[in-house]
């Protein structure tokens, strides 16, 4: 159905075209804007673009601050040193603080929050003028980063309406990039037993034992400068050289404390952005995973074992240390096992993909299921799996079981605005390895939304999408209509099935990350990750948010 403009104009609750505008930021829009078939879902009243400096919400709904980077915890780093939030809060985790006794206590829990990244100009005082001039980072810069990344875990409660953090709980902590010392499970950890830290956290998943798994995305190119700029670096110390392959897994913690921090490597080796996580009909566990970069894949991995619900927690995490990695092709609809045996050999040696990472690297050698797992996409690439346009999340739909998978965008390939994905597997069984899929929803004007990143869902099945379209490129060329990134609620039945409303707006140069509902769906927690990002000077930062007046900008957690 299209629409008339004044249709159109109903839909989106305003009277005139200029409302539209945002000032400063958004022009008349020359194509159809937030095109829709539908009306918006009943419970809140879709916001307008927003290119203000601040969290816009729906009339009604209200956000506290939980938490900004920086905030004491209360808890003691190994050092004795007081420890502190991270940076860059990514994705969230809410645990019933009863969850372990089967409760689903909505008022009380633990959040678990990665922190993916430092902006060395408010970490460490490390600025951009200072990396264009080479600069080299001193010991305690490097230190200070290494510190603001990994995760929190957070007990928090809601009192009198307001949620708040419990300062000095024995459950607050932080894993960081310089501790604590974790093993590697699984067949690559005969070569690589042990792990100092994690870092690169970006988002992840829940598990059926109430522990988290926090996948490490950008590894390599950390912070976004140079690739192994900050690797390098950060090698300076010997002591805890970084040793680029033991980063780049999926980490699980559990935020109760009962069982140490491993990273399991069954899961692969590569850019890893979510880990969605179920139950499959026999009672394997399946985790559909994304890798970040563009032409890299998408990915499950179905354990060998099933999950058994009466045994401990540390019997059912075993099942991730076991089972069959696979890589997706969209052609055939087929998931490819990665496994190590003569006839994967034979195909990886003669491919172009294993002579293009030679060229890299000529020590490479792929022999065993542990070299694979530590070369995960030359493998999958070498056996067919289709480059995408940016795996971010995947998430799993509550009612039907269809896979939502987020690409926000492939510039290499004229793909700005990103598009969802929804792939449904043979026989509705997760454990399959042939699958259908279909385009949900693709980002543009149209659609009213640029480059889909973290997802979630509502018990209705309603979509909630964050968006990241990058900091350097918001308000300006082919982004220009989007005004800051935002969160959209996309219904996904009904009529107004695949069109997006918006929910919030984040500040300026933000993005909001790791949307994650209490058990009761009550509260959201939100990240609001990288105001300001675009800073120069710590002086004259581009935001000041959430502090206002002349403060830094702080990343948060906001519920
Ligand atoms: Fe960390 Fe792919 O977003
Ligand atoms: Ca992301
Ligand atoms: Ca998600
Ligand atoms: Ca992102």
């Amino acid at each position: 159905m299209s629409l008339s403009r004044r249709q159109f104009l109903t839909y989106l609750g305003v009277g005139s075209y200029a409302a539209l505008t945002v000032t400063g930021v958004v022009g008349k829009p020359d194509f159809p804007w937030r095109k829709r078939k539908g009306p918006a879902p009943k419970f809140f009243a879709p916001i307008e673009l927003s290119a203000k400096d601040a969290l816009v919400l729906p009339q009604g709904i209200r956000a506290d601050l939980l938490v900004s980077w920086g905030d004491p915890l209360g808890s003691k780093a190994p050092d004795g040193s007081a420890e502190h939030f991270g940076f860059n809060n990514d994705f969230t985790a809410y645990f019933p603080i009863d969850a372990l006794t089967g409760g689903k206590n909505s008022a009380e829990g633990l959040l678990w929050v990665n922190h993916e990244y430092p902006n060395p100009l408010f970490v460490s005082g490390y600025s951009p003028a200072d990396y264009r001039a080479n600069k080299k980072k001193s010991a305690e810069q490097i230190g200070l980063e290494r510190l603001s990344v990994g995760g929190s875990v957070l007990h928090i409660r809601r009192e009198q309406e307001k949620w708040n953090l419990i300062q000095g709980s024995k459950f607050n902590r932080r894993l960081t990039a310089s501790y604590p010392e974790m093993s590697l499970t699984g067949p690559a950890s005969k070569l690589l037993p042990t792990a100092i830290g994690t870092l690169a956290n970006c988002s992840g998943g829940r598990t059926p034992w109430f522990t988290v798994l926090s996948c490490e995305e950008n590894y390599p190119d950390f912070n976004g400068y140079d690739p192994a700029d900050t690797l390098c670096r950060w090698s300076d110390e010997p002591t805890l050289a970084i040793d680029e392959s033991r980063y780049g897994w999926v980490v699980e913690v559990d935020p109760f404390n009962e069982l140490p921090p491993r990273k399991h490597t069954a899961l692969g080796r590569f850019k890893h952005e979510n880990a969605a996580i179920c139950v499959g009909p026999t009672g394997k566990l399946v985790v559909y995973m994304g890798d970040d970069e563009v032409d890299q894949h998408l990915y499950k991995f179905v354990s060998s074992q099933v999950v058994k619900s009466s045994a401990t927690r540390a019997e059912q995490s075993k099942v991730l240390e076991d089972g069959t990695l696979y890589a997706a092709d969209l052609a055939k609809g087929q998931w490819i096992p990665l496994d190590w045996n003569a006839a994967t050999k034979a195909i990886v040696e003669k491919s172009s993909a294993f002579a293009d990472a030679k060229k890299k690297d000529p020590t490479l050698r792929i022999e065993s299921q542990a070299d694979l797992l530590i070369h995960t996409r030359v493998v999958a690439k070498a056996l067919g799996a289709t480059p995408m346009d940016r795996c971010e999340d995947c998430e799993i739909h509550p009612l039907d079981r269809s896979l939502y998978v987020a690409l926000t965008n492939n510039t290499k390939h004229g793909n700005l605005f990103g598009h969802i994905i929804r792939l449904l597997e043979d026989k509705d069984n997760s454990e399959e390895t042939a699958f259908r899929y279909e385009v949900f929803l693709a980002g543009g004007p149209q659609s009213g939304l640029a480059c889909p990143d973290n997802l979630a869902f509502d018990k209705n099945g309603n979509l909630w999408v964050v968006c990241d379209i990058s900091s350097s490129k918001l308000g300006k060329g082919a982004y220009q209509p989007f005004a800051n990134n935002g969160l959209f609620v996309v219904p996904t039945a009904g009529d107004s099935a695949g069109d997006a409303f918006q929910f919030a707006s984040g500040p300026i140069q933000s993005e909001l990350t790791g949307p994650w509902f209490t058990e009761d769906e009550s509260t959201l927690f939100l990240s609001v990750q990288h105001p300001g990002e675009e800073s120069q000077t710590a002086e004259q930062p581009t935001s000041h948010w959430p502090g206002g007046g002349k403060s830094m900008p702080k990343p948060s957690v906001v519920a």
